[in-house]
Protein backbone atom coordinates (compact mmCIF):
# COMPACT_ATOMS: atom_id res chain seq x y z
CA UNK A 1 0.00 0.00 0.00
CA UNK A 2 -0.21 2.32 -1.66
CA UNK A 3 -0.77 -0.06 -5.02
CA UNK A 4 -0.16 0.51 -8.06
CA UNK A 5 -3.45 2.90 -8.78
CA UNK A 6 -4.69 3.82 -6.03
CA UNK A 7 -2.36 6.16 -3.55
CA UNK A 8 -4.92 5.93 -0.07
CA UNK A 9 -3.63 5.58 3.25
CA UNK A 10 -4.65 1.94 4.97
CA UNK A 11 -7.81 2.65 6.67
CA UNK A 12 -9.24 5.71 3.85
CA UNK A 13 -11.40 3.35 2.47
CA UNK A 14 -15.26 2.29 4.10
CA UNK A 15 -15.80 -1.03 4.10
CA UNK A 16 -18.25 -0.11 1.49
CA UNK A 17 -17.87 1.72 -1.91
CA UNK A 18 -19.96 3.02 -4.88
CA UNK A 19 -18.19 2.86 -7.90
CA UNK A 20 -19.32 4.85 -11.16
CA UNK A 21 -18.02 4.78 -14.40
CA UNK A 22 -16.74 8.14 -15.07
CA UNK A 23 -14.48 10.20 -12.04
CA UNK A 24 -16.49 13.21 -12.19
CA UNK A 25 -20.12 11.26 -11.21
CA UNK A 26 -17.50 9.91 -7.80
CA UNK A 27 -17.08 13.44 -6.70
CA UNK A 28 -21.00 14.69 -7.72
CA UNK A 29 -21.65 11.77 -5.36
CA UNK A 30 -19.31 12.64 -2.95
CA UNK A 31 -19.87 16.47 -3.19
CA UNK A 32 -23.68 16.36 -3.20
CA UNK A 33 -24.43 12.53 -1.23
CA UNK A 34 -21.66 12.37 1.50
CA UNK A 35 -21.25 14.23 4.99
CA UNK A 36 -17.53 15.13 5.38
CA UNK A 37 -16.44 13.48 2.21
CA UNK A 38 -12.22 14.07 1.51
CA UNK A 39 -10.10 12.88 -0.91
CA UNK A 40 -8.37 9.77 -0.71
CA UNK A 41 -7.02 8.63 -3.83
CA UNK A 42 -5.92 10.63 -7.35
CA UNK A 43 -4.20 8.42 -9.47
CA UNK A 44 -4.38 9.37 -13.00
CA UNK A 45 -7.37 11.82 -11.84
CA UNK A 46 -9.62 8.68 -10.59
CA UNK A 47 -10.29 10.05 -7.74
CA UNK A 48 -11.98 8.55 -4.86
CA UNK A 49 -13.42 10.05 -1.36
CA UNK A 50 -14.88 8.92 1.94
CA UNK A 51 -17.50 10.37 4.12
CA UNK A 52 -20.35 9.39 5.54
CA UNK A 53 -23.78 8.59 5.21
CA UNK A 54 -26.57 8.77 7.63
CA UNK A 55 -23.77 8.55 10.13
CA UNK A 56 -22.02 5.10 8.40
CA UNK A 57 -18.93 5.10 7.00
CA UNK A 58 -19.23 4.99 2.68
CA UNK A 59 -16.55 5.69 -0.08
CA UNK A 60 -16.96 6.24 -3.65
CA UNK A 61 -14.53 6.09 -6.32
CA UNK A 62 -14.70 5.52 -10.25
CA UNK A 63 -13.65 2.44 -11.69
CA UNK A 64 -13.25 3.92 -15.40
CA UNK A 65 -14.45 2.41 -18.69
CA UNK A 66 -14.49 -1.42 -19.61
CA UNK A 67 -13.75 -5.02 -17.70
CA UNK A 68 -10.10 -4.32 -17.63
CA UNK A 69 -10.54 -1.30 -16.05
CA UNK A 70 -13.39 -1.90 -13.15
CA UNK A 71 -11.39 -5.39 -12.70
CA UNK A 72 -8.05 -3.15 -11.73
CA UNK A 73 -9.63 -1.01 -9.42
CA UNK A 74 -11.92 -3.38 -7.99
CA UNK A 75 -9.47 -5.73 -6.85
CA UNK A 76 -6.87 -3.34 -5.16
CA UNK A 77 -9.90 -2.23 -3.29
CA UNK A 78 -10.99 -5.54 -2.19
CA UNK A 79 -7.71 -7.50 -2.16
CA UNK A 80 -5.36 -4.39 -0.60
CA UNK A 81 -7.98 -1.99 1.13
CA UNK A 82 -10.18 -4.42 2.93
CA UNK A 83 -13.57 -2.81 0.95
CA UNK A 84 -16.15 -5.92 1.03
CA UNK A 85 -18.82 -4.01 -0.80
CA UNK A 86 -18.62 -2.85 -4.18
CA UNK A 87 -21.70 -1.08 -5.93
CA UNK A 88 -21.31 -0.11 -9.42
CA UNK A 89 -23.38 2.90 -10.37
CA UNK A 90 -23.53 2.89 -14.13
CA UNK A 91 -25.41 3.33 -17.24
CA UNK A 92 -26.61 1.01 -19.89
CA UNK A 93 -28.58 0.24 -23.26
CA UNK A 94 -31.92 -1.20 -22.98
CA UNK A 95 -32.03 -3.61 -25.53
CA UNK A 96 -35.99 -4.82 -24.47
CA UNK A 97 -39.40 -2.83 -25.93
CA UNK A 98 -40.49 -2.60 -22.13
CA UNK A 99 -37.28 -0.95 -20.63
CA UNK A 100 -38.01 2.76 -20.75
CA UNK A 101 -34.88 5.69 -20.14
CA UNK A 102 -34.45 6.83 -16.70
CA UNK A 103 -35.39 3.05 -15.16
CA UNK A 104 -32.80 1.57 -12.58
CA UNK A 105 -31.82 -2.02 -13.54
CA UNK A 106 -30.43 -4.73 -10.52
CA UNK A 107 -28.13 -6.59 -12.36
CA UNK A 108 -28.82 -9.96 -11.05
CA UNK A 109 -26.24 -11.80 -13.24
CA UNK A 110 -24.01 -10.94 -16.88
CA UNK A 111 -23.50 -12.66 -19.59
CA UNK A 112 -20.13 -11.31 -21.43
CA UNK A 113 -17.91 -11.59 -24.59
CA UNK A 114 -14.99 -10.58 -22.24
CA UNK A 115 -12.26 -13.68 -21.63
CA UNK A 116 -11.59 -12.26 -18.09
CA UNK A 117 -13.69 -14.93 -16.43
CA UNK A 118 -12.92 -17.57 -18.44
CA UNK A 119 -9.09 -16.59 -17.90
CA UNK A 120 -9.72 -16.63 -14.06
CA UNK A 121 -11.77 -19.98 -14.10
CA UNK A 122 -9.55 -22.21 -16.30
CA UNK A 123 -11.40 -22.25 -19.46
CA UNK A 124 -15.04 -22.81 -17.78
CA UNK A 125 -17.73 -20.45 -17.60
CA UNK A 126 -17.95 -18.79 -14.42
CA UNK A 127 -21.56 -17.62 -12.86
CA UNK A 128 -21.25 -13.52 -12.84
CA UNK A 129 -23.77 -12.90 -10.32
CA UNK A 130 -25.11 -9.76 -7.76
CA UNK A 131 -24.58 -10.37 -3.79
CA UNK A 132 -28.43 -11.44 -3.28
CA UNK A 133 -28.79 -9.74 -0.16
CA UNK A 134 -27.49 -6.26 -1.94
CA UNK A 135 -29.86 -6.86 -4.41
CA UNK A 136 -32.85 -7.45 -2.51
CA UNK A 137 -32.02 -3.79 -0.12
CA UNK A 138 -31.58 -2.53 -3.71
CA UNK A 139 -35.21 -3.27 -5.41
CA UNK A 140 -36.53 -2.32 -1.51
CA UNK A 141 -34.78 0.94 -1.64
CA UNK A 142 -35.86 1.95 -5.26
CA UNK A 143 -39.73 0.74 -4.15
CA UNK A 144 -39.55 3.19 -1.01
CA UNK A 145 -37.92 6.11 -2.76
CA UNK A 146 -40.15 5.44 -5.86
CA UNK A 147 -37.70 4.40 -8.27
CA UNK A 148 -38.54 1.96 -11.42
CA UNK A 149 -36.72 -0.46 -10.98
CA UNK A 150 -36.16 -3.54 -12.96
CA UNK A 151 -34.05 -7.05 -12.13
CA UNK A 152 -32.38 -9.34 -14.22
CA UNK A 153 -29.65 -10.27 -16.50
CA UNK A 154 -27.49 -7.66 -18.55
CA UNK A 155 -24.94 -8.30 -21.38
CA UNK A 156 -21.43 -6.91 -20.61
CA UNK A 157 -19.63 -6.18 -23.91
CA UNK A 158 -15.98 -5.28 -24.32
CA UNK A 159 -17.17 -3.44 -27.59
CA UNK A 160 -19.29 -0.14 -27.28
CA UNK A 161 -18.83 0.21 -31.05
CA UNK A 162 -19.94 -3.19 -31.77
CA UNK A 163 -19.65 -4.10 -35.55
CA UNK A 164 -22.67 -6.15 -35.53
CA UNK A 165 -25.78 -4.61 -33.75
CA UNK A 166 -27.48 -8.64 -34.30
CA UNK A 167 -25.19 -9.51 -30.99
CA UNK A 168 -27.29 -7.08 -28.50
CA UNK A 169 -30.56 -8.41 -30.28
CA UNK A 170 -29.18 -12.28 -29.08
CA UNK A 171 -28.92 -10.88 -25.93
CA UNK A 172 -32.33 -9.23 -25.77
CA UNK A 173 -33.83 -12.46 -26.67
CA UNK A 174 -31.44 -14.20 -24.34
CA UNK A 175 -32.94 -12.69 -21.48
CA UNK A 176 -30.84 -9.51 -21.46
CA UNK A 177 -32.37 -6.35 -20.07
CA UNK A 178 -29.42 -4.44 -21.23
CA UNK A 179 -25.93 -3.53 -22.76
CA UNK A 180 -23.29 -2.74 -20.55
CA UNK A 181 -19.55 -2.86 -20.11
CA UNK A 182 -18.39 -3.92 -16.66
CA UNK A 183 -20.52 -6.10 -14.25
CA UNK A 184 -19.48 -9.26 -15.31
CA UNK A 185 -15.87 -8.37 -14.39
CA UNK A 186 -17.01 -6.76 -11.01
CA UNK A 187 -18.63 -9.81 -10.55
CA UNK A 188 -16.17 -11.88 -11.53
CA UNK A 189 -13.21 -10.04 -9.13
CA UNK A 190 -16.28 -10.51 -6.54
CA UNK A 191 -16.24 -14.31 -6.93
CA UNK A 192 -12.34 -14.60 -6.94
CA UNK A 193 -11.81 -12.40 -3.46
CA UNK A 194 -15.29 -13.29 -1.67
CA UNK A 195 -16.27 -9.54 -1.83
CA UNK A 196 -20.13 -8.53 -2.81
CA UNK A 197 -21.03 -6.83 -5.48
CA UNK A 198 -24.05 -5.21 -7.09
CA UNK A 199 -24.17 -3.50 -10.12
CA UNK A 200 -27.00 -0.88 -10.60
CA UNK A 201 -27.34 1.09 -13.82
CA UNK A 202 -29.64 3.71 -15.55
CA UNK A 203 -30.68 3.47 -19.04
CA UNK A 204 -29.39 6.36 -20.91
CA UNK A 205 -30.13 4.75 -24.14
CA UNK A 206 -32.65 2.81 -26.21
CA UNK A 207 -30.39 0.37 -28.18
CA UNK A 208 -33.34 -0.98 -30.05
CA UNK A 209 -34.95 2.78 -30.98
CA UNK A 210 -31.70 4.95 -30.78
CA UNK A 211 -33.51 7.02 -27.87
CA UNK A 212 -31.38 8.66 -25.52
CA UNK A 213 -31.50 10.78 -22.73
CA UNK A 214 -31.12 14.90 -22.00
CA UNK A 215 -27.92 15.61 -20.42
CA UNK A 216 -30.39 16.88 -17.74
CA UNK A 217 -32.44 13.87 -17.61
CA UNK A 218 -29.26 11.75 -17.19
CA UNK A 219 -28.39 13.68 -14.16
CA UNK A 220 -31.99 13.00 -12.55
CA UNK A 221 -31.90 9.39 -13.24
CA UNK A 222 -28.11 9.42 -12.04
CA UNK A 223 -29.21 10.96 -8.98
CA UNK A 224 -32.11 8.71 -8.23
CA UNK A 225 -29.83 5.58 -8.47
CA UNK A 226 -27.44 7.16 -6.24
CA UNK A 227 -30.02 7.33 -3.69
CA UNK A 228 -31.08 3.75 -3.72
CA UNK A 229 -27.59 2.90 -4.10
CA UNK A 230 -26.60 5.20 -0.84
CA UNK A 231 -29.77 2.83 1.01
CA UNK A 232 -28.50 -0.47 -0.30
CA UNK A 233 -25.43 0.91 1.19
CA UNK A 234 -26.43 1.25 5.05
CA UNK A 235 -29.14 -1.14 4.86
N1 LIG B 1 -23.70 2.26 -21.42
C1 LIG B 1 -24.67 3.10 -21.78
N2 LIG B 1 -25.07 2.82 -23.03
C2 LIG B 1 -24.32 1.79 -23.45
C3 LIG B 1 -24.26 1.07 -24.64
N3 LIG B 1 -25.05 1.39 -25.64
N4 LIG B 1 -23.38 0.07 -24.75
C4 LIG B 1 -22.58 -0.21 -23.73
N5 LIG B 1 -22.59 0.43 -22.58
C5 LIG B 1 -23.46 1.42 -22.44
Amino acid sequence: MPTPHISAAPGDFAPVCLMPGDPRRARHVAETFLDDARLVTDVRSMEGFTGTYEGRPVSVMAHGMGVPSVSIYATELVRDYGVGTLVRIGSCGSVQPDLDLRSVVVALGASTDSGVNRTRFGGHDLAAVADFALARAAVDAADALGVAVRVGTVFTSDLFYAPDPAINELAARLGALAVEMEAAGLYGVAAEHGARALTLLTVSDHLLDDAHLSSDDRQRSFDDMVRVALATAVA
